[in-house]
């Protein structure tokens, strides 16, 4: 007798990553290359608890590689964080004969995987957020693009402050981690990074500006994490109010980060990762994420990657600091 053809349902979760269509597509294309079905589940796990679907096929996916969002729209549930709600989900994936499933977000939507798996439910995370604070992988999908996006708008930002001799307070997304803020005090050349992983006083950052303003530079770019123990509106106020070297002015980045077309390396990315946590299904696999992991991409314990915590590199906070004399 013929085996019943896998079918696998698909969401995106949490906040929205560019590349989360390039995987979209490449879990749909590596389905159906083994015969397999794939179901969009739309508005995240509301989605999934409503049996709010779309068909996913191959021809229908074509076209949203290079799209920054996701077709599926996404949520962060409340719903789904109830027992209740993850029961009604489990009942509405037996109910429309959906197998399995592939998760595409961040900590909170793999956390949510994990909670299906424990019921039994075939589960493959795969880990998508510009936060870059997943354990168990190096890089999340939605990262390298979000440090373009924060690289071009400093660019941009140093053109004007180099103009006016101005000071920029530039306040990056990460939530509670440091790795955009990081990334980006290099690859912009800032003078200063200030992160939730390094808690500094107001008194050694207006020192440490101040130094560079009598190492006569012409103007100063600072690169603010969110998280940050420092908030950009308090130090914006100090700086002005003491005439700490330049004029300053802040600009929030906001949800532009979010944005974009994916950069070659996410869509790289979310075809290596969509293709692995089809292949993780197919060949019996849960209650895994898959990372990038050295050049690999290997399958992870979801149980790890959501109790574990990815710290930043501290030696780049070093090298801004050297790089920034
Ligand atoms: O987790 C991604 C992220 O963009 C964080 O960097 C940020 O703190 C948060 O989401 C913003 O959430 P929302 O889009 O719900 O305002």
């Amino acid at each position: 007798m013929d085996q019943k053809p896998l079918t696998i349902g698909i969401i995106t979760s949490g906040g929205d990553a560019p590349g989360m269509n390039s995987c979209i597509r490449a879990v749909v294309r590596e389905a159906a290359a083994n015969d397999a079905q794939v179901i969009g589940v739309n508005h995240g796990y509301d989605g999934l608890i409503d049996g709010d679907f779309q068909a996913l096929n191959a021809r229908n996916v074509g076209g949203i590689l290079q799209r920054g969002g996701t077709i599926l729209q996404t949520r962060r549930s409340y719903a789904f964080r109830q027992r209740s709600g993850i029961q009604k989900a489990i009942e509405t994936m037996k109910a429309n004969s959906i197998d399995a499933l592939v998760v595409i977000g961040g900590d909170g939507s793999l956390r949510g995987a994990h909670e299906l798996a424990a019921e039994g439910i075939p589960v493959v995370g795969v880990p998508a957020s510009i936060d870059n604070d997943i354990w168990g992988t190096n890089m999340s999908i939605g990262v390298d693009t979000a440090t373009n996006t924060i690289m071009e708008a400093v660019d941009k930002l140093r053109d004007t402050a180099s103009s006016h001799g101005r000071t920029f307070l530039v306040e990056t997304m990460g939530r509670d981690c440091g790795y955009l803020a990081l990334m980006a005090g290099i690859v912009c050349g800032a003078e200063m990074v200030l992160i939730p992983e390094v808690p500094v006083t107001m008194e050694a950052v207006v020192e440490a500006l101040d130094s560079a303003y009598r190492r006569d530079k012409t103007y100063l770019i600072v690169v603010v994490a969110e998280g940050s123990n420092i908030r950009t509106s308090d130090l914006v106020k100090v700086l002005n109010e003491k005439r700490v070297g330049f004029e300053a002015r802040v600009t929030i980045l906001g949800h532009i980060q979010r944005g974009g077309s994916p950069t070659a390396f996410d869509r790289m990315l979310a075809a290596r990762m969509g293709t692995k946590a089809v292949e993780a299904l197919i060949t019996g696999k849960s209650d895994v994420m898959t990372g990038l992991l050295g050049r690999e991409i290997e399958l992870v314990p979801l149980e790890e990657a959501i109790t574990r915590k990815r710290t930043v590199n501290l030696e780049y906070y070093t090298m801004t600091q050297r790089l920034a004399t």
